[in-house]
């Protein structure tokens, strides 16, 4: 398989385009960026485990905060790597250890109690944050080149637990569709098929070793950034398939000079 990693000039020449976030936005109230949630919802639990292990809400953050997520990435589009897996994926990432540097609400919102004890309500798991290590943390996801997706995937576990992937739709001027099969992974309950666009704000919550998806391409003059918050049940990960994660994150994903860092020790 032929892979390619480079920094994009389309995604800096886009980044000009865009307004310029000159002062970073303040910390939103992270109770009020969750109060509107439906998350509290104690029928989501229900529906959760219905549709094997996956949920999907159209209203998840505030407008407000919606609002300051999409100013940040946009501000970081510039900062995107982008990757190409012929016939696999095409697309733009910013790891965790940018967002933390240079949108560091996104990375409070991520450790937010209040957003991980209501996640834990619907999954019924305790959760816990990545380690500091896995630039999948939380990440941006760049749509900006017509062609952009990625095909048929679980977001498999590498650690020792569940990983459950939350994804937030961030800025969605797009015809790109979120494609699923639920069940796949249960012979005993028929698969089901569905596909849906998140909207800014909205959210997809699901077990990434039962979920299996994909995101279409995109068309000309469209975008769409998305937001993925990783939690795991156990962080333990034996070192081979830190190995494969490593490998999987610098090819597909952040680029070879993030991995450098890692070892390094730095960010
Ligand atoms: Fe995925």
């Amino acid at each position: 398989m032929i892979a390619r990693s480079d920094k994009d000039s389309d995604l800096a020449v886009a980044a000009h385009r865009q307004p310029a976030v000159t002062q970073p936005p303040p910390m939103p109230d992270l109770a009020a960026a969750l109060h509107r949630s439906r998350l509290s919802d104690p029928g989501l639990r229900a529906d959760f485990a219905r549709q094997g292990a996956f949920l999907c809400l159209d209203e998840f953050l505030s407008p407000e905060t919606t609002s300051q997520v999409a100013a940040s990435a946009r501000s970081l589009i510039h900062q995107a790597n982008r990757s190409y897996l012929p016939g696999h994926k095409q697309g733009g990432s910013v790891s965790r250890y940018t967002i933390e540097r240079l949108a560091p609400f996104i990375a409070q919102l991520y450790r937010s109690q209040a957003l991980i004890g209501l996640l834990e309500g619907i999954c019924g798991d305790t959760l816990l944050p990545c380690p500091d290590d896995d630039p999948h943390a939380y990440a941006l996801y760049y749509y900006t080149r017509p062609g952009d997706h990625i095909g048929w995937h679980y977001d498999t576990s590498y650690y020792d637990g569940r990983r459950y992937t939350l994804l937030i739709g961030v800025v969605d001027d797009s015809s790109c569709r979120l494609e699923y099969v639920l069940h796949t992974r249960d012979p005993d309950i028929p698969e089901e098929s569905g596909s849906l666009q998140i909207a800014p704000g909205g959210l997809v919550f699901f077990d990434g070793d039962k979920l299996r998806h994909r995101i279409t391409a995109l068309e000309a003059n469209e975008i769409r950034i998305s937001l993925t918050f990783q939690y795991v049940t156990d962080p333990g990960m034996r070192p081979w398939w830190r190995f494969v994660s490593n490998m999987k994150d610098a090819v597909a994903y952040f680029g070879f000079r993030q991995l450098m860092r890692l070892r390094k020790g730095g960010a």
